[in-house]
């Protein structure tokens, strides 16, 4: 009985009965202005223009105040009703897992979705730094890659950077179905139409989405909208990680995110600088980053990997470069090892852990040195051996990278059943036969 009331009380709970009205007193193609709200208004309210017209106040003035429409504005009229809705929020509940949501909470997957009895603001601030716990323990994700030399844990929040068509979607779904967590939560930003149908129903499958929410909105949607998504997964991952639990959250991608951004800030006139972007674009990204981590006592933790948009391995592009600063750790996937077939096509040598040397004892982390040593080796070596300039012998470094490359190579694309098999199946890698410890040994440290 109880259940079969639940959505109308909390649509009765949601309802608003008083909303403070104006009017319009400017249009331009893409802004209005509103008389009578200037009180009752703060940035970023929902106001409603007309009929059923959703904008949001950028401007406020001593009269009058400045909001974007989301939609096109023909037909609007000097005079026409502007309704106040209020601050952005969105109402999850348990009963979310398993669905694709747009950003204000509608069901994008056909079936009925009732909002759940919270109301989480879509701008929420993080718990207060001092507060917050800090990074917890590793986590097994499914790969060795990551179960090993780039390890995840608790709270972490990781960029993944790459160029389109490298693997980032398929990797994040990978993490999605591996890595240990209590929900995942996954906001599709600025995606092509296709692309989200694709990732729900084949890349992450039905046995991803079962613990999964997904947020999408599509490069189609106003963006305002895609702004919105990113926001709402996060409000959607603080959710579940206020009532106890691991939350995984896969944000594709941050940089249509800081596009959404800069197409707002934009239009609500504020100058463009560094590649178009607005100066308070790296604070848009930064606080939405800041927002996922660990949780203070009696929340969990929120771990999220956030997909990003480098063209031709450019890591100083702003966004790339703003958000690298406020990270514990980046993974670079790389065009050249994905056109010879190997995936996760991760960089080793770019791509950075600050969980590590905490996360992994002592032996672990001479093996990582030990494989990093390897892989820098063979890299810096890999010209020379190319142009067939190499002689056997030549170079006992060289000559020791190139016996454990195939082995290790073909490791960073195996799955894993967690970390201790997938250390041994390194070590073996590295020396094969010996044991992990004797192996270790003869290693210094880095
Ligand atoms: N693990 C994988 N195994 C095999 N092929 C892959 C793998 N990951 C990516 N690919 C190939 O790369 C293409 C692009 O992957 P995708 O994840 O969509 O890249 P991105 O999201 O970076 O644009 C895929 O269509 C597929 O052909
Ligand atoms: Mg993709």
């Amino acid at each position: 009985m109880t259940k079969f009331l639940d959505p109308l009380l909390s649509r009765i709970g949601q309802m608003r009965p008083v909303h403070a009205l104006g009017r319009v007193c400017e249009a331009q193609a893409d802004s209005l202005w509103l008389e009578g709200l200037n009180r009752a208004a703060a940035l970023g309210d929902a106001v409603e223009v007309g009929v059923g017209m959703r904008a949001e106040v950028v401007r406020i003035t001593k009269d009058r105040c400045q909001v974007l429409p989301e939609d096109r504005i023909e037909g609007l009229r000097v005079g026409d009703i502007a309704r106040h809705l209020g601050p952005v929020s969105i109402s999850p509940g348990m009963h979310w897992i398993g669905r694709v949501i747009d950003p204000d909470g509608a069901p994008l997957d056909g079936r009925p979705l009732y909002p759940g009895p919270a109301v989480c603001p879509l701008r929420a601030v993080p718990p207060p730094a001092t507060a917050r716990r800090p990074m917890g323990a590793r986590l097994t994700t499914g790969l060795a890659v990551f179960d090993t030399l780039l390890p995840i844990v608790r709270g972490q929040r990781l960029g993944l950077f790459a160029g389109s068509g490298v693997g980032k979607s398929t990797l994040l779904s990978q993490l999605a179905r591996g890595v240990a967590a209590d929900v995942i939560v996954i906001g599709l930003i600025g995606e092509r139409g296709r692309e989200v149908r694709d990732f729900v129903e084949d890349t992450l499958g039905p046995e991803g989405l079962a613990r999964s929410v997904v947020v999408a909105a599509t490069s189609d949607r106003p963006a305002l909208v895609r702004q919105r998504a990113a926001w709402a997964a996060m409000s959607v991952a603080e959710f579940f990680r206020d009532q106890g639990a691991h939350v995984l959250l896969l944000a594709d991608s941050v940089t249509r995110f800081a596009q959404a951004h800069r197409e707002v800030a934009v239009a609500s006139g504020e100058p463009a600088a560094l590649n178009g972007y607005p100066a308070s674009m790296a604070q848009a990204v930064m606080s939405l980053c800041e927002r996922a981590g660990p949780g203070a006592a009696g929340q969990g933790d929120i771990t999220a990997i956030l997909s990003v948009l480098v063209a031709g391995s450019d890591m100083e592009e702003p966004v790339a470069d703003t958000l690298r600063g406020v990270l514990d750790g980046h993974v670079v996937l790389s065009r050249e090892i994905a056109e010879r077939g190997r995936f996760p096509a991760v960089d080793l040598l770019r791509s950075v852990s600050r969980s590590l040397p905490r996360a992994a004892s002592a032996d672990e982390n001479r093996l990582i040195a030990t494989a990093r040593r390897h892989m820098g080796v063979h890299d810096r070596a890999e010209m020379m051996l190319q142009a067939g300039l190499y002689t056997d012998g030549a170079d006992p470094a060289i000559d020791a990278a190139l016996r454990v490359w195939p082995a290790l190579d073909d490791f960073l694309s195996q799955g894993s059943s967690g970390p201790t098999a997938a250390f041994a199946t390194l070590a073996d890698c590295l020396a094969p036969g010996e044991p992990v410890a004797a192996q270790a040994e003869d290693q210094p440290a880095d």
